[in-house]
């Protein structure tokens, strides 16, 4: 199964949000019928459950787009991974960089999210990617390796769910900016390296992330060992979208 992940990131208000649903909805509807392809659509926080009803009766499934670390308790503004199971959430991206920037979690409330979400059936996305200056420095290898094993080690042996790594090169967010094939299939294999050192291969599949569109899918599409797209900007659009998913 071929995951395509349409991360709306904050761009659509409520209202906005239900009408794109609606008027689309005959085609989203074609499009996850697609033999061996899941969309996941991941709206804001508010809009989840709303989105959730309207599709379910199809094969769409809704995400969240981060989690709160804690369980219900006194936590001013976050959302709990339990209120996110019980309206209808079935997968949850982690680590974004966008998230990673303004809240600055540590691998050690990655991992204890990935952990909270795998206890209650939801699927993680867990996002990982070099700045520009290290892929220039030559350092993205160990950059990605410190940022996996920091959370592999704490989740080796405890998760129950299997999960997505989800490679974004940060300087690809948003911007045009296309890794060459060559150097994802790198991190993939050093990603997969890494899995396998604390015994979590078998759990994971791999995802790409970073400006993909309707012109470059294709291309993207040759990455050995891909199993879906983490797609912003793209998403919001639903004719380019839709090529996405159908090309
Ligand atoms: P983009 O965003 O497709 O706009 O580059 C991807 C992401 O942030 O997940």
């Amino acid at each position: 199964m071929f995951i395509y992940a349409a991360n709306w990131k904050m761009n659509m208000s409520f209202d906005k949000a239900i009408g794109f649903c609606g008027e689309n909805y005959e085609d989203f509807v074609a499009i996850s019928g697609l033999k061996d392809k899941k969309i996941v659509l991941f709206p804001e926080f508010t809009q989840i459950k709303s989105i959730h009803d309207i599709f379910k009766d199809t094969k769409i499934s809704i995400g969240a787009q981060d989690c709160s670390v804690n369980e219900p308790g006194a936590f001013t503004g976050q959302v709990s991974v339990e209120s996110l199971a019980q309206i209808g959430c079935i997968y949850c991206i982690i680590g974004h960089s966008e998230v990673r920037e303004y809240i600055r979690e540590t691998p050690e409330e990655l991992a204890v999210k990935i952990l909270r979400l795998s206890d209650s059936k939801i699927t993680p996305i867990f996002c990982v990617g070099e700045f520009l200056q290290d892929f220039l420095g030559k350092k993205y290898d160990i950059v990605i390796r410190e940022q996996l094993e920091a959370v592999f080690e704490l989740i080796a042996g405890y998760c129950d769910i299997d999960f997505y790594i989800a490679y974004e090169p940060v300087y690809s967010i948003g911007t045009g900016m296309m890794p060459e094939i060559c150097h994802v299939e790198e991190v993939f294999d050093l990603i997969l390296q890494v899995a396998c050192k604390f015994k979590l291969d078998n759990k994971i599949k791999l995802m790409y992330g970073g400006s993909v569109d309707e012109k470059n899918v294709q291309n993207f599409k040759k990455i050995k060992n891909l199993s879906g797209f983490l797609i912003g900007s793209a998403s919001l659009d639903f004719k380019k979208f839709k090529k996405i998913v159908e090309l």
